[in-house]
């Protein structure tokens, strides 16, 4: 079994871990919703081979250092969505950060806890020193939610994203490891079992 089989990260209410292919119905669920996936190039799910893919497609895309996705899953509820890094650069040791919750989570705190598990992976586990994370010029609740746990807006890269037959400005985000170190949550007690997956160890 490779050393990045296995990973944990723990917080107050959530863990945080790799999805296996039976958490495909609950992700199925969740990313059913059109309102969930909006913003995204892909979704709504309409059948469960479409997650059951995406998950099947994970460990390659952790070995190759290209995405590091993990299932956000509430102590109580299980999974509720689905956070990770990826356009990573090794060199400038930095990467983007991207969350997505089925509707009943959002506005419950799910996301600022979620966020800080990653934060606390990225940089005391990965040696990253810079966070970073894009929203839809029109997507108000993610600009929000992101200055919420401490991410600066810092401009608008125009024709970014392609969504469709669209091609859309996005807003770029960002916060740097010493702003993390003082920020509310770097208190939040996070406690990280098992390896990262060596791709994704910079520093
Ligand atoms: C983005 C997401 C993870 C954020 O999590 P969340 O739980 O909704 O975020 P929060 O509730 O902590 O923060 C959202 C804030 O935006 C505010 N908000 C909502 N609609 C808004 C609007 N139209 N304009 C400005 N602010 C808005 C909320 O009131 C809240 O602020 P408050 O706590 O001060 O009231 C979640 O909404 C989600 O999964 N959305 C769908 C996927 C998505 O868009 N992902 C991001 C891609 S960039």
């Amino acid at each position: 079994m490779a050393a990045s089989a296995h990973l944990q990260v723990h917080g107050p209410t959530l863990t945080l871990r790799f999805p296996a292919a039976a958490d495909a119905p609950a992700l199925l669920q969740l990313a059913s919703d059109p309102a969930v996936t909006r913003w995204f190039s892909w979704g709504p799910y309409t059948s469960l081979d479409q997650p059951l893919g995406y998950i099947e497609r994970q460990e390659q895309r952790r070995t190759d250092g290209v995405q590091l996705d993990l299932l956000v899953v509430h102590r109580e509820a299980g999974p509720v969505g689905v956070i990770g890094l990826s356009e990573l650069s090794v060199r400038d040791r930095r990467a983007m950060i991207g969350t997505w919750l089925g509707r009943q989570w959002w506005g419950t705190g799910v996301n600022a806890e979620a966020k800080a598990l990653v934060f606390h992976l990225g940089f005391s586990w990965c040696g990253l020193v810079r966070i970073g994370a894009y929203s839809d010029v029109a997507n108000a609740r993610s600009r929000t939610a992101l200055s919420k746990v401490g991410l600066l807006h810092e401009g608008i890269l125009r024709g970014w994203h392609r969504h469709g037959v669209e091609q859309k400005d996005v807003n770029v985000h960002g916060l740097l490891r010493e702003d993390w170190l003082t920020s509310r949550l770097h208190d939040v007690p996070v406690r990280v079992e098992g390896a990262v997956p060596p791709a994704f160890v910079v520093g």
